[in-house]
C-alpha cells in the first residue's frame, strides 16, 4: 500500500497549499487524505487538486477537531480505510474574534520592538474564546486537544515497528511562554488563547518525542511565517478588501527587513514541505522549523531553538492524558444515558 498523508484543515490556506505542493512534487507516491470540518469547502478543494493532478489519490474525511466525538468517528474511519499513516499534518487552527490592541500597536511602531511585533504579533493580539459543546475552551480544543486525541486514536496506524512515521504541527511564532500557564492549560483565564494553544503545541511535540520515538513516531513543529489567509484577514474583519490591497506593498517592503513575512500560502508551506523530505529521526525535537522568504522572494527553512523545557512538557502531557481519560468517560456516560 502507498504511503498515506493526512492533513487537517486542508480545505484552505496553508493546508490546501501544502496538498497542492506535495502533489506537484510526486503525484503517485502517496495517498492524500484531506481531513476537514467544512465538507462543502473540502469538495471544492479536492476538485481543484484533481483538476491539476488528475491521477492523484485524494480522499476526504469529515472531522471537526474541536469535537471529541467527531475526532473519534473520523479516526475510526481512517483505521478502516488505511493500515498506515506515514505523515500526519496537524494544521487546523483558529484565532477567533481577534482584537488588535491599537494602542500597543502604535507604541510598537515607534519602538525598537517593531520587527518582533510584526514578526510574532507579540503583545498586540488578544482573542475572545468560547466553550465547545464538550465543555472545553474552543481554541484549546481546536488547535491542540483534538489533535492530541487524533494521535492517540491513530496510534495503531502511526506506530509500526521498523517503520518511521511523522507528526508535523503548524505552530506559530506567536507561541509565547508568557501566554501559557501549566495550571490553566485551556487558557480559561487569559486573553491570548491562540498564543497559549500554539505554545502548548510546541511543548506537546517535545513530549510526544519523549514517549513515542522508540515506536518509530517522531514529532516536529513549524512556523509558516506571516501568511495572508482567511485567518490573517480575520484579524481586522472590518477592514475593506481594498485597504488590504493598499497594505500589501507595505508588507512586501517589510519583507526586505524581516524574512518571516512569507505572505503567500505557498511560501508558508516551505517548512512543512521540507520536513516531508527529511528523515524524521534526524530532526531536532527542540527546534521549530521556520518557513522564511528573503527580500528577493527565495523561500527556505531554518530551525530555531524553541523556548520550551522538558519538565513543563511532561506536566502538560500528563494533564492531557488525564483530560483525555475524563472526556472519554464523559462520552461513554453520555452514550449510556442516551441508550437508557
Ligand atoms: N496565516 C498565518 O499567518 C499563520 C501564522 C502562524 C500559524 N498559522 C497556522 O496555520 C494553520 C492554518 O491556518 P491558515 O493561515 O491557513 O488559515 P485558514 O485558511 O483559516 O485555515 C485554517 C484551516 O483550519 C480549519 N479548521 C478550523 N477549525 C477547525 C475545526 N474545528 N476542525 C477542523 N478544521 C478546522 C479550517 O477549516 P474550515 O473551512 O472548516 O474553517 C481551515 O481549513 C493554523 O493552525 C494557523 O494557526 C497561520
Amino acid at each position: 500500500m502507498n504511503k498515506v498523508v493526512l492533513v487537517t484543515g486542508a480545505n484552505s490556506g496553508i493546508g490546501l497549499a501544502l496538498c497542492e505542493r506535495l502533489l506537484s512534487d510526486d503525484v503517485e507516491g502517496f495517498q492524500l487524505c484531506l481531513a476537514c470540518r467544512n465538507m462543502q469547502r473540502a469538495r471544492v478543494a479536492r476538485a481543484a487538486l484533481l483538476a491539476s493532478h488528475p491521477s492523484a489519490q485524494v480522499t476526504l474525511l469529515q472531522m471537526d477537531t474541536s469535537s471529541i466525538s467527531s475526532v473519534i468517528a473520523a479516526s475510526k474511519e481512517v483505521k478502516l480505510r488505511y493500515n498506515r499513516v506515514d505523515h500526519l499534518y496537524l494544521n487546523a487552527g483558529i484565532m477567533p474574534s481577534p482584537h488588535l490592541d491599537i494602542k500597543a500597536f502604535f507604541k510598537g511602531l515607534f519602538s525598537s520592538n517593531i520587527i518582533t511585533m510584526f514578526a510574532t504579533g507579540e503583545g498586540i493580539l488578544t482573542q475572545k474564546d468560547c466553550l465547545t459543546p464538550d465543555g472545553l475552551q474552543g481554541v484549546f480544543a481546536t488547535n491542540l486537544f483534538g489533535h492530541f486525541l487524533l494521535i492517540k486514536e491513530l496510534e495503531p496506524v502511526l506506530c509500526h515497528g521498523g517503520r518511521t512515521s511523522q507528526l508535523i504541527w503548524t505552530s506559530s511564532s506567536n507561541a509565547h511562554r508568557s501566554a501559557f500557564n501549566v495550571e490553566d492549560i485551556q487558557h480559561q483565564k487569559g486573553t491570548q488563547p491562540y498564543s497559549s494553544s500554539k505554545y502548548a503545541c510546541d511543548l506537546l511535540s517535545l513530549a510526544l518525542n519523549t514517549h513515542y520515538n522508540k515506536q518509530g513516531l517522531h514529532s516536529s513543529v513549524i512556523c509558516p511565517g506571516f501568511v495572508m489567509t482567511s485567518l490573517t484577514y480575520g484579524i481586522l474583519p472590518s477592514f475593506p478588501s481594498f485597504l488590504w490591497t493598499i497594505l500589501m506593498p507595505l508588507f512586501w517592503l517589510i519583507r526586505m527587513f524581516t524574512n518571516t513575512f512569507t505572505l503567500t500560502p505557498y511560501n508558508g508551506t516551505e517548512a512543512l514541505f521540507w520536513l516531508f523530505k527529511q528523515k524524521p529521526e534526524s530532526l531536532d525535537p527542540q527546534a521549530k522549523y521556520h518557513s522564511l522568504t528573503s527580500g528577493l522572494g527565495n523561500s527556505y527553512t531554518q530551525p530555531r531553538k524553541m523556548d520550551i523545557d522538558l519538565a513543563t512538557s511532561e506536566v502538560l502531557y500528563e494533564k492531557l492524558l488525564q483530560l483525555e481519560s475524563d472526556m472519554r468517560k464523559k462520552l461513554k456516560e453520555r452514550k449510556e444515558g442516551l441508550a437508557a
